[in-house]
């Protein structure tokens, strides 16, 4: 057994994904939206028994490994690596080494600083910060739950993780230090941003009390992205499930104090408007989402362009709205009943006529205009009657035009264009199929025996190097090329025919092996007719003694 088949074997593979992917069982297997493409019908598969986890749609994934650094964008012996720890297998680390910086590094980095930080909060030369930390609302318990810290000290924090065994060179890349003895977050109040799974993959700092800028963050690196990061969500998944919608704020204080609050399906999209990558986030988790940005120019234009994004998304989406120019964070702290917001948040129709008041004249036929047309964009998109007859009464009364003309925009307004991205299963190719069908249900002797095989029979047809290997590994003359592949084929052509009896699979592939048997046919008949002079009496031959296999094959 290999070192990487040793992890995997030691790897539940319905564990490892369940952390990233919701799953639901499907027969012996189970199935999800895909993580690695926006979809809305899932091609997402888990074998725990074949211990792989698949994307028909994408053909991403694989074995625990390929999966791992696929999902976290990491390379294959990164993930072993960080398997390997699961698996309690020691690896020679010598190949992480000589890499020099690599991804392991920067989540081990992050981690150490992140509890740096946070031991240095309670430091008493620091007893003031802790006190801004507390004057701004946050308990004893949220400051440890969301590891809440302060960068006090930037030398030892470098020396700290020289310590750990990292290059000056690795350290300067992690983007935490300008320079060995200068941290960027100097001074400031740190938030950990942690990814899906709860690594911390960046910081945010904020300024204690007033000055600017009032936040820094970590520079994108290919871990942490803001588009694709969601401030608190590795803390609010669970409950994003459970109550069935997740409320997004703009701010870290936001997110925090929410979750102090009670409201823990909260998460942060980092002063940015949301992006299709934090939708399709979301989606694995709950289709109903609450946009609570603030109210200020920042925050509308903001909230425009999420529900821009969220358009067409299949997601239900409202607006909670707090008034007063106050965000989230100082509602609850003005002692505001956010739970009663919720409950009043508008759909975003509403939202578009409220801050159309404000944008736009809507006593003009301009701003009428306007403001309908963005409106019935997502009229457009809703299937229930009476949804779409409300918002049409409504839309007209706001405007203050009729019913009519509105029904009459709303036919004018075009389809938003469709996207075409893949969804659901994606079709095999032929030859896939047929090699998916000879190793799932054993069958290669009898596909060998209705094929004469060599190499030059299959020259020149697609996957050749592919269904050779495969064979030569059914053979036992060599080692199969891609198990991860090959086990996913499996999985799909028995996906495809988990009710099947075993009788009509095998009906199924017969009618395999002939379509194979007549593309061999074709094949060859062009070979021979391009390789030969046709008028001479060793072609004639050839194509006779050709014509007699067809017709003893039942292929002509
Ligand atoms: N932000 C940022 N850089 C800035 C200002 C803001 O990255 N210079 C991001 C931060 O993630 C911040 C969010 O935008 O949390 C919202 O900014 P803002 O509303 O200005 O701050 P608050 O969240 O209200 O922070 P506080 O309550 O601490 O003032
Ligand atoms: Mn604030």
């Amino acid at each position: 057994m290999s070192i990487s088949q040793e992890i995997e074997a030691k790897i539940n593979i319905l564990e490892l994904v369940q952390r990233y992917v919701p799953l639901k069982k499907s027969g012996a297997n189970y199935k999800g939206l895909s993580p690695f493409v926006q979809e809305k019908t899932p091609s997402f598969m888990v074998s725990p028994a074949k211990n792989i986890a698949y994307c028909f749609s994408s053909r991403k994934g694989g074995g625990p490994i390929k999966f791992l650094a696929e999902i976290e964008k990491i390379e294959y012996r990164e993930a072993m690596q960080l398997l390997a720890k699961e698996a309690g297998i020691e690896l020679k680390t010598d190949f992480h080494k000589e890499r020099g910086s690599n991804q392991t590094d920067i989540f081990e980095a992050y981690k150490i600083a992140a509890n740096w930080y946070h031991e240095e909060l309670y430091k008493s030369e620091n007893s003031e910060k802790l006190a801004y930390a507390q004057r701004r609302g946050l308990t004893e318990a949220t400051l440890q739950n969301f590891q809440i810290g302060y960068s006090g000290d930037s030398r030892g924090l470098f020396a700290l993780l020289k310590s750990h065994g990292m290059s000056e060179k690795d350290i300067l890349e992690s983007g935490i230090f300008v320079s060995p003895n200068r941290d960027k977050f100097f001074g400031r109040l740190i938030f950990p941003i942690a990814n899906f799974t709860g690594h911390t993959v960046g910081f945010t700092g904020r300024i204690i009390d007033a000055g600017d800028p009032k936040y820094l963050n970590s520079p994108a690196s290919r871990i942490f992205n803001k588009s694709e990061i969601l401030y608190g969500l590795h803390l609010a998944k669970a409950s994003i499930m459970k109550l069935g919608y997740v409320i997004v704020v703009e701010g870290q204080m936001d997110t925090v104090k929410l979750h102090q609050a009670g409201f823990t399906n909260t998460v942060g999209i980092s002063g940015t408007a949301l992006t299709k990558e934090h939708i399709a986030l979301l989606r694995r988790l709950t289709t109903k989402i609450f946009l609570c940005l603030d109210m200020d120019k920042a925050g509308v234009n903001a909230t425009f362009s999420s529900l821009d994004s969220l358009l067409n998304e299949e997601v239900d989406c409202k607006v909670i709205q707090v008034e007063g120019g106050k965000d989230p964070d100082e509602f609850i702290e003005s002692g505001g009943n956010f739970t009663k917001l919720i409950e009043e948040a508008i759909s975003p129709v509403q939202f578009f006529i409220n801050a159309g008041k404000s944008r736009y004249d809507l006593d003009s036929v301009v701003g009428k205009t306007h403001v309908l047309r963005e409106a019935l964009k997502y009229v457009r998109r809703m299937t229930n009657r009476i949804e779409i007859d409300m918002s049409i009464k409504y839309l007209a009364r706001s405007l203050d035009i009729s019913e009519n003309v509105v029904y009459e925009e709303l036919k004018w307004v075009k389809a938003p264009p469709k996207k075409d991205e893949p969804t659901g299963m994606m079709s095999l190719d032929f030859w896939h199929t047929l090699i998916g069908y000879c190793s799932a249900y054993q069958l290669y002797d009898l596909f060998l025996a209705s094929i004469d095989y060599t190499d030059e029979h299959f020259e020149g047809i697609p996957s050749f190097d592919f269904i050779r290997s495969e064979i030569l590994a059914h053979l036992g003359q060599s080692e199969s090329t891609d198990i991860d592949s090959i086990k996913a084929l499996e999985l799909q052509v028995e996906a495809e025919n988990e009710w099947t009896q075993r009788d009509t699979i095998l009906l199924k592939f017969s009618e395999l092996v002939k379509r194979a048997q007549k593309l061999m046919y074709e094949h060859e008949k062009q070979a021979l007719a391009s390789s030969m002079d046709q008028n001479s009496i060793e072609y004639m031959q050839a194509h006779l003694s050709l014509i007699s296999k067809g017709k003893k094959l039942g292929i002509i």
